[in-house]
């Protein structure tokens, strides 16, 4: 295993409290969307920690919508996991009935793949969801974590960044973004309503973006382009004016945060992701542009092109900020690594 990864996930490890190490021993974990980017790093803590915590099991689907990765296989053999390729909206789940700890990941996050695919990354937010919290609804569940995200604020008013949980967004019903943003709107009402009314224990998280290793290359998400702009020695491609701004949360501190939030199990919602740097999309390139000097010696330039896609543009969000004021008092959590330290751990992560 890279050490970059070894480290990564050891940081995780570390970050996790005595208490919920304790809440971990003996859970068996079921998460749907599991070979997507955020998937790759609870996948791998598990594989590498989940033993010595005393987690039982781990079963994992996914529909492989964007191919099988590789990374995938050795874990098949591992007897901590069952990995069945299976869609949300229709796999039986009762090969995963003894899970407790539920993470709902299943969804299309990036936003060129879910415009071209909308109809299915609705169904997996809401069916997807509906169908987990139906069928854990009367058994022993500890928690349900669902991934919802930061878009839905929308496109807030500048008074309102960075958005608290209390915001309530501005956000268009039926542009080529509605198929994301509102059906995480949908479904976290749907978690809403199934705790106060059955009692379901369910968390929901808003991530703001995250990057680092399990970001596929052809993800299409500007961290995921840079980077392979820089490995390829090409110019870095900016598909904007690159004037909106965005703050990038590095993998190992969300997957860290992911749990911390998992292990509440209680009813809340959380931002998550880096308050510390917001920055254009240039400047984040400018960094990728730095770091990758520094690293390969890299000197391309930084050029702004017209995308083929005439919506790549259409209501993206001007800001995105994250107000993280509430997860750090409930749960003590602190991003740790910052931009420029993430861009060149993911940089290092791909060259090995
Ligand atoms: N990564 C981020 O920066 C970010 C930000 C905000 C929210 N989120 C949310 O976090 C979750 C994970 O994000 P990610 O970046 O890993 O997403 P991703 O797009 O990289 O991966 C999602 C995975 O879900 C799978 N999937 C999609 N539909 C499915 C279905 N019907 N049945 C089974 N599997 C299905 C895909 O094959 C893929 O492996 C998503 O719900 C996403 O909306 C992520």
């Amino acid at each position: 295993m890279s050490n970059i990864l070894t480290e990564d996930l050891s940081s995780v490890l570390n970050g996790l409290t005595a208490e919920e190490r304790n809440k971990l021993f003996g859970r068996t974990v079921f998460i749907t969307g599991f070979a997507g980017s955020l998937g790759f790093m609870l996948m791998r803590f598990f594989a590498e920690h989940g033993e010595k915590l005393g987690v039982k099991r781990v079963y994992a689907l996914d529909n492989y919508i964007f191919g099988k990765p590789d990374w995938v296989q050795p874990l098949e053999s591992n007897p901590l996991f069952t990995i069945c390729e299976g869609d949300v909206i229709t796999q039986d789940f009762s090969f995963a009935e003894n899970a407790d700890l539920i993470f709902h990941m299943a969804s299309l996050a990036s936003p060129t793949y879910y415009r071209l695919h909308p109809i299915e990354t609705m169904d997996a937010d809401v069916v997807g969801l509906r169908r987990l919290l139906d069928f854990y609804q009367d058994k022993n569940t500890f928690n349900l974590l669902f991934y919802s995200t930061s878009e839905v604020y929308g496109d807030p008013a500048p008074a309102q960044v960075p958005p608290p949980e209390s915001y309530w967004g501005n956000v268009n019903t039926s542009g080529p973004r509605a198929c994301y943003d509102e059906s995480k709107r949908y479904a976290e009402t749907l978690c809403y309503n199934f705790h106060n009314q059955r009692n379901f224990p369910v968390t929901v998280l808003r991530p703001f973006n995250s990057f680092g290793p399990g970001l596929r290359t052809n993800d299409k998400r500007a961290p995921a382009d840079f980077a392979m702009n820089v490995l390829n020695n090409e110019p870095i491609v900016l598909y904007s004016d690159g004037k909106a701004t965005r703050t990038f949360c590095y993998a190992s501190d969300t997957t860290l945060v992911s749990l911390k939030c998992a292990l509440h199990a209680k009813y809340d919602i959380f931002n998550i992701g880096n308050d510390e740097e917001e920055m254009t999309i240039t400047q984040l390139a400018e960094i990728y542009r730095s770091v990758g000097g520094e690293l390969f010696g890299y000197v391309g330039d930084i050029v702004f092109k017209e995308h083929s896609d005439k919506h790549y543009n259409t209501d993206n969000p001007q800001r995105r900020c994250p107000d993280l004021s509430k997860i750090k008092s409930v749960l003590g959590y602190k991003p740790s690594v910052n931009t420029r330290t993430g861009v060149e751990r993911y940089l290092r992560y791909l060259k090995g």
